[in-house]
């Protein structure tokens, strides 16, 4: 089932995706599962703007391929993504394009946020400023031993600008995000497996990544999708309105395939076929 998206086929099935050219990612789907791998290591996988933009299009592969039932990013080298591009921060002096800046850098993690399959950052190294905001924007995060993970901007007279903010202290609260966004610190993995901010630590982040992603994929497709919408949209509103939107997905579920197969396989105690409809 292995396969690498290759436009050099001839015969191309109908549902064939086309798949963009990426010059600092690689996109491979292996047996459901999409990996993304930042492959600019010289660099850290720092996030040039050339690079959002290819993970902005990417994200887009990702939401149409039928083929796709969890999606992994990880990095190539000692780092997961070591940030948004200095350099390129370095020559910002106006207000308003610093401002657009960070809505650029926003908006791509909002799409990966927004990917209707679940979403798992790999962790292999250095997971800093825009890199764990990166991360900070997957649903799960798997982190290598050796990862190091920070929100170092206050040291470069930055503050985070693509999420970091907002989205550290919804995942592990307000006090400790103060900690990190503060001293600006490296956290190394173990460290941030007690505080909530990763979900596993292993030797290698990817194979933890492939046994967390091959758990997942035993679901029903539709129920992780209805699942991972529930969350999403009620971590921002109000709870007797989150309740609702539960209320709300949980009735769709009830209209579904995988619904009726899961609950049947269970009284029939046998193991589910899900169809993902
Ligand atoms: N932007 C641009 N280039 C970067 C980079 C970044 N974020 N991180 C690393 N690099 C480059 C280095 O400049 C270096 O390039 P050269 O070989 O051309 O000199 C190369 O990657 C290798 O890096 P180092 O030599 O620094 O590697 P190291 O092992 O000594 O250190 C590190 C590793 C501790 C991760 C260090 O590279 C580092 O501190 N990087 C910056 C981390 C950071 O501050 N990130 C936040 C960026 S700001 C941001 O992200 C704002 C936001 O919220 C949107």
């Amino acid at each position: 089932m292995a396969h690498e998206h290759d436009h050099s086929h001839e015969e191309v099935p109908a549902f064939a995706l086309e798949v963009p050219e990426f010059e600092f990612l690689r996109y491979e789907v292996a047996e459901g599962i999409a990996w993304v791998t930042f492959t600019r290591p010289k660099a850290l996988n720092a996030l040039a703007a050339d690079v959002l933009r290819e993970i902005a299009e990417v994200t887009e592969v990702i939401a149409e391929d039928p083929e796709v039932k969890v999606a992994v990013f990880t990095g190539e080298g000692k780092a997961f993504v070591a940030g948004a591009d200095i350099s390129e921060i370095n020559a910002l002096k106006d207000v308003f394009i610093g401002r657009e800046f960070a809505l650029a850098g926003q908006e791509v993690m909002n799409h990966i946020a927004a990917l209707p399959v679940p979403t798992i950052a790999a962790i292999n190294g250095y997971a800093l400023g825009g890199g764990l905001e990166l991360a900070l924007a997957c649903d799960l995060r798997v982190a290598a031993k050796k990862a190091k993970l920070g929100l170092p901007e206050v040291g470069l007279g930055l503050i985070p600008g693509f999420g970091g903010t907002q989205r550290l202290p919804r995942l592990v609260g307000v006090g400790r995000a103060f900690d990190l966004i503060l001293t600006g610190r490296h956290v190394p993995a173990e460290e941030a497996l007690a505080l909530g901010l990763v979900n596993r630590v292993a030797d290698d982040a990817a194979a933890a990544a492939r046994e967390l992603a091959q758990q997942i994929m035993k679901n029903s497709p539709v129920a992780l999708a209805l699942a991972k919408e529930a969350v999403a949209r009620g971590a921002d509103v109000p709870l007797p309105e989150a309740l609702e939107i539960e209320a709300d997905l949980f009735g769709m579920t009830v209209t579904t395939h995988d619904m009726r197969e899961g609950t049947a396989a269970f009284l029939e105690k046998r193991a589910p076929e899900f169809k993902g409809e």
